[in-house]
């Protein structure tokens, strides 16, 4: 909102002059303004006006240090520049929020900005942005001088998995460095806690508070800053959670395959009908080059076939019936699947099972639109690398039993975002770090009921599952189901 706050001296030759909704914070060097965050464009004049209104000119402003580059700290700046000649800050991977502008500096971790009284210790803090720094320095009040702290990105609802999606499918992993921001923040002293948000420090009620008894400053406080970080950390971890519980994938496993011939539409129908809100199939190629979904290399066990799939044409495959409980099907390719269920609701776990399939699969994909509700997954590693190389917009996933340190950090420089695991690995705890390193967390190997209700229940985003009736049925009565 306009002019919503009153400009005021926070303490010493920092100042406050932005809007609830968006902080500017100007400090007085004594030779020239530097303002930290330039709010939106349609606040920008309110950081004129209230520089004004404390007797300053935006002429004299400097430097402008961008925490980082989201519209409600960046978008402000070509009119502020345009009045100021001031030269502009921030970190070079958010250059992709900006609008109508570049900046003059690149920021980087440990980088020192020196203007007058004023040395600024800039430290990269990525995680609510690649680009987000974080702002220490000193300010003196009479004979007392307070180390002042901004943290540049605090916000975690920008890392919940719809935002990113729709932000460009962002990385999960932006997770992990939040926390990671959050535990070198730690290590830096701060005095008075300087909000990149006003709800972040109380802006507004400490103002009030200076007003009503100005012998106390409340912005000195040594335990703010602690007290915050621990906030933040707390807060990622419940949205988090939240999400895991909101958006949790029952997908049917080859659709309803306990009940219905695996990988076919009537499995997949029947899946749907019974309450699953995600469909698992299995990719691998015929003899003469089509893609249709099927689970085994071989035909016996689940049709009258006999031999190896990709030893046989299309047509051959095609006069084969796929049987279970006595219903029979028909093989289908992926197109034919994606025509009758791209455009739904559901979310899709398209797992690579043959080699050489990653890039039509990934034409396919994007052909009918699946990039924002699908996860390709595979248990083979370099299948996923190769997919990923033609298609860097999927979101995918690795299939595994084994799960290590070292894996974690080869799956995030490949950018993976699933980590699926056997279900029978699944504790909690391990949801909970998986979760905190990054990792959307699917399970497959769902055998049992028992074992499925052990997999929703320590949190995991989803699993796969031959009776997905039974799953429905579970987390319909579960505390925070669905319905
Ligand atoms: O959830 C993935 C699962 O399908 C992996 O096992 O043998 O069914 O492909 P599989
Ligand atoms: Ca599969």
């Amino acid at each position: 909102m306009l002019g919503d706050m009153i400009p005021f001296r926070i303490i010493g030759n920092l100042y406050f002059v932005g809007t609830y909704g968006a902080s500017s914070h100007m400090i007085d060097t004594g030779k020239g303004l530097i303002l930290i965050d330039a709010g939106y464009e349609e606040t920008a004049d309110v950081v004129i006006e209230s520089l004004e209104t404390l007797g300053y000119d935006v002429k004299d402003v400097k430097y402008i240090l961008i925490s980082h580059g989201h519209d409600d700290h960046s978008d402000g700046v070509p009119k502020l520049v345009a009045r100021s000649g001031a030269k502009v800050f921030m970190h070079e991977a958010d250059n992709r929020y900006l609008k109508g502008f570049l900046p003059d500096v690149y920021l980087k971790d440990g980088d020192t900005v020196r203007l007058g009284n004023t040395e600024i210790l800039c430290l990269h803090t990525p995680g609510h942005t690649a680009g987000v720094m974080s702002f220490f320095f000193n300010v003196t009040d009479g004979e007392s001088t307070y180390r002042a702290g901004m943290f540049g990105g605090a916000g975690v609802n920008q890392l919940k998995k719809a935002y990113l999606d729709k932000k460009g499918m962002l990385p999960l992993s932006w997770r992990a460095d939040y926390l990671a921001s959050l535990e070198r923040l730690r290590g830096e002293r701060v005095e008075v806690f300087v909000g990149n948000h006003s709800w972040n420090n109380r802006t507004r009620e400490k103002f009030e508070q200076m007003q009503a008894d100005p012998t106390v400053n409340p912005f000195i406080n040594r335990d703010e800053w602690g007290i915050f970080l621990d906030k933040c950390e707390a807060k990622l971890e419940n949205m988090i959670e939240t999400e895991s519980r909101e958006t949790f994938v029952n997908y049917a496993h080859r659709g309803a395959s306990e009940y219905m011939p695996e990988n076919t539409f009537l499995s997949f129908y029947n899946g749907i009908a019974m309450g699953a809100n995600g469909i698992e199939t299995d990719v691998r190629r015929t003899a003469d080059g089509k893609l249709i979904l099927f689970h085994d290399s071989t035909l016996e066990r689940v049709t009258d076939g006999q031999g190896r799939v990709d030893e046989h044409t299309y047509a051959e495959l095609m006069s084969l019936n796929v049987e279970k409980n006595g219903f029979y099907d028909k093989i289908v390719t992926l197109e034919e699947f994606l025509q009758r269920f791209a455009f739904r609701e559901l979310t899709f776990a398209i797992e690579l099972k043959g080699a050489g399939v990653e890039e039509e699969t990934a034409e396919l994909l994007r052909k009918y639109g699946m990039e924002k509700k699908t996860f390709v997954t595979s248990f083979n590693l370099e299948y996923i690398r190769k997919f990923k190389e033609y298609a860097p917009e999927f979101r995918v996933g690795y299939l595994t039993k084994e799960i290590d340190g070292e894996l974690l950090s080869e799956l995030r420089a490949l950018g993976v975002d699933e980590l699926c695991p056997k279900a029978s690995e699944i504790t909690p705890e391990k949801v909970r770090a998986w979760h905190r390193a990054g990792f959307n967390v699917r399970a497959w190997g769902v055998d049992s009921e028992e074992t499925m209700r052990r997999v929703y229940d320590s949190g995991a985003n989803g699993m796969t599952v031959n009776f997905p009736d039974k799953l429905t049925e579970y987390i319909k009565n579960a505390v925070g189901g669905r319905e």
